[in-house]
């Protein structure tokens, strides 16, 4: 007697194999399965033909969800870095409803709305970058003890994870005629010891400005400009020298605490005033690395971590939150 079984076993093992699923009920064993009922013995047939018809029920249902399946990747195709919907147990696209902005994008766009309105274009730094911009373009010789500052990741071909974004500098130099004035805004990596104030991965904001007779005043009324209109509130500013191989003079540039103006809390750690960037006229080397000429132009650059001005902002202890991915956290910014 035909066995039904082998072959509804034998046309499972080629429906995957063929172009169209439909052809599997021309498949001659599937035939074959329906001309063995003259063969039967008249009190088995009944049996016999429930067992076909469940082949048949089965096969046709494969093909349903075969084309419905193709269907639904056709209309929405899968997100792979969608939150998993737990009710339907695949990734479900985001919508206004289970989704929110990562407080880090979100803050970015604001950080880029002001400084579009003081007149500087903004722009997203790379993810990868190679020697020379990370390294040679920003007056770091080779084999520099400074390049130790900046430990970072790199790839078998010798490609570098910026650990910060003045890798950009050299690209915007070039990139056109003074007056220069840009802002770069990007992720950047470092090997850290990671705790609630160090992350590998974290965010800059970069600003270089090139025009002739600029100096060292207007670098910190724009930081100024910025910073208060960010913390919307009056601050005060020191600076005091500090050393980067690409500015000459360098900064770091200290503001009053935008929460407490000087009186302590815990946001400034009770001392009334925050360090929060590095800052500088642009080295001539620098200029002269990116087609500018030293003894027209001059200009400055800094670079602030945005996640450290967003913790602030909120009230965020523990930076590692932001890469954690956890919803109890996200959901509190939308
Ligand atoms: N790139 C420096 C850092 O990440 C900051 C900086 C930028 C300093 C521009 C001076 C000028 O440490």
């Amino acid at each position: 007697m035909h066995d039904i079984d082998a072959t509804l076993r034998a046309l499972k093992a080629q429906f995957a194999g063929l172009a169209d699923k439909r052809d599997i009920l021309k498949a001659p064993e599937f035939k074959k399965m329906y001309a063995g009922i003259k063969d039967v013995p008249a009190a088995d047939k009944p049996a016999y033909g429930q067992a076909v018809n469940a082949v048949r029920e089965e096969l046709q249902a494969m093909i349903d969800g075969f084309e419905a399946a193709q269907a639904a990747a056709a209309i929405k195709p899968l997100d792979p870095t969608a939150p998993f919907d737990i009710n339907s147990s695949r990734p479900s696209l985001l919508g206004p409803e289970n989704g929110s902005k990562h407080p880090l994008s979100a803050e970015r766009q604001v950080v880029a709305d002001i400084f579009n309105r003081m007149g500087f274009e903004c722009i997203d730094s790379r993810q990868l970058d190679d020697d020379y911009h990370m390294f040679q373009a920003l007056n770091f010789p080779e084999g520099h003890p400074a390049r130790d500052d900046y430990d970072t990741f790199t790839t078998r071909e010798g490609l570098i994870a910026p650990a910060h974004t003045s890798t950009m500098q050299n690209r915007v130099l070039k990139a056109g005629e003074p007056p220069i004035r840009t802002v770069i805004i990007g992720r950047v990596f470092r090997n850290e010891d990671l705790d609630a104030k160090h992350e590998h991965t974290l965010n800059q904001i970069e600003g270089v400005y090139v025009d002739k007779n600029i100096n060292v005043g207007h670098l910190l009324a724009t930081l100024q400009a910025f910073l208060e209109a960010y913390y919307q509130t009056n601050l005060k500013f020191r600076i005091q020298p500090s050393y980067f191989p690409f500015v000459e003079p360098g900064f770091e540039f200290a503001i009053s605490c935008p929460f407490c103006h000087e009186a302590g809390c815990v946001t400034c750690k009770y001392e009334g005033w925050i360090e929060l960037l590095g800052c500088g006229m642009i080295h001539p080397n620098v200029l002269r690395e990116g087609g500018i000429d030293p003894t027209q132009y001059t200009g400055f650059a800094w670079g602030i971590g945005l996640d450290r001005l967003v913790m602030m902002k909120y009230g965020i202890e523990d930076i590692r939150n932001f890469q954690a991915g956890k919803l109890q956290f996200l959901r509190q910014f939308k």
